[in-house]
């Protein structure tokens, strides 16, 4: 893979820096700016170095159009207090606006350009909008780096097409991202646990069925754990479900038991009344979710206190621990406990334990972890099971 020292002398050249700031909002405050910090390394690396820093990102999904809740404004007020610069913004992203406030940069300046899915194009399925929306970027710019680990498995714009028109490479941030997953794939020290939550089955087919050539233990907690359960044979009332892969789960469980990979569900589960902070719950046994005071009613949210314990003996015993997706509803503290004792846990792993990044990383940071505890948090979700997924892709391979 070309990282930024492949690019050569930058004193004086404009960069066009691909970060991921897609970062959690809540009243137009950063929640969590776990993204913003990642992405300072590289930024600091290049001003060092005496280029000019054009930042671009997108900011959640706008779907072509100007959002207001998702500019980037906020991240680039953040990234002035952490650069402890002032960091230039501009509501623009290759409009004549952008290109003249790029125009005036010196070095060691840094620009952040607007919301790159507020333009359609950035996002779109025609290649040649793609390319179209790229070539303006790349107008921009003389070198094109890109640090955005949490989408280098799209097909976007301003992650493949526009590294195809300019010299291009990883910042520090994918190469290290690239380094630390790649130690869960090649070779991990046993025993290899996954952790995997969230609240769909659905999103991590792909990867479980590779975990299962790899792994010796998969513990799954959150939502999707429910779809196992039933596949089980047990009722589990109003919890999530999706009954449309419940005949693949059962393929995932009886293909675990032949190879001898463990898949350990939860023994017990919280079950509450309503979808709600305030709603009263019961602890009951996975098999008898349905028998809970609340009935047909009850909703799991979360793993229990018997299995968040046996979960935690089982990961601080390991070598390698990945952990992806929350066990419950961990924004609501009746429901977070579960989230929190597989957090701990990892913490105490003497080995690598690495947190995926999306609600894991910030359900840690939220619980008052922080990045130095992990031997790794992700940037990326999505993208970080890709990878583990053994999938190719996209923007790693324009740098490749
Ligand atoms: C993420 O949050 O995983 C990345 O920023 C990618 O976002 P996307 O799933 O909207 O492409």
């Amino acid at each position: 893979m070309r990282t930024l020292s492949d690019l050569g002398a930058l004193q004086g050249k404009t960069v066009l820096l691909r970060a991921d700031l897609n970062v959690p909002l809540k009243d137009g405050k950063i929640t969590d700016d776990g993204r913003v910090r990642a992405a300072l390394g590289t930024i600091n690396e290049l001003r060092e170095s005496g280029a000019k820093i054009v930042v671009i990102s997108h900011l959640g999904r706008p779907a072509g159009k100007v959002v207001d809740g998702l500019s980037l404004t906020p991240v680039a007020q953040r990234l002035t207090e952490l650069l402890e610069v002032d960091v230039r913004f501009v509501a623009d992203t290759v409009g004549q606006q952008a290109q003249e406030v790029v125009a005036e940069l010196t070095e060691g300046d840094v620009l952040v350009l607007e919301n790159l899915r507020f333009n359609a194009a950035e996002t779109s399925k025609n290649a040649q909008e793609r390319a179209e929306f790229a070539a303006q970027l790349a107008a921009l710019a003389n070198v094109f780096v890109l640090d955005g680990f949490g989408v280098v498995h799209r097909e976007q714009a301003s992650v493949t097409d526009v590294a195809r028109l300019l010299p291009a490479a990883a910042g520090r941030l994918v190469a290290t991202e690239v380094e630390m997953l790649k130690k869960l794939i090649d070779e991990p020290e046993r025993p290899y646990i996954v952790v995997l939550g969230g609240s769909k089955v659905s999103d991590k087919l792909g990867v479980i069925d590779r975990l299962l050539d790899s792994v010796d233990t998969l513990l799954i907690g959150g939502g999707m754990v429910f779809t196992f359960l039933k596949a089980k044979g047990y009722d589990v009332a109003a919890s999530l479900l999706e009954s449309d892969q419940l005949d693949t789960v059962r393929e995932y469980l009886s293909r675990a038991a032949e190879k001898g990979v463990e898949i350990v569900l939860p023994s017990d589960i919280v079950v509450a009344q309503r979808f709600a902070a305030d709603s009263p719950f019961a602890v009951v046994s996975s098999a008898k979710i349905a028998e809970s005071k609340f009935g047909d009613n009850g909703i799991g949210l979360d793993i229990g206190p018997e299995s968040a314990r046996d979960f935690a003996e089982r990961i601080v015993a390991a070598k390698t621990v990945f952990w992806n997706g929350p066990m419950g509803v961990f924004e609501m503290p009746a429901f977070a406990q579960g989230t929190k004792t597989v957090a701990q846990a990892l913490t105490k792993v003497q080995g690598v334990a690495v947190v995926g990044g999306g609600d894991s990383a910030a359900a840690v940071r939220e619980f008052g972890f922080s990045d130095a505890d992990f031997t790794h948090i992700s940037t990326g979700g999505g993208a970080s099971l890709e990878f583990l997924e053994g999938k190719k892709l996209p923007g790693l391979e324009e740098i490749a």
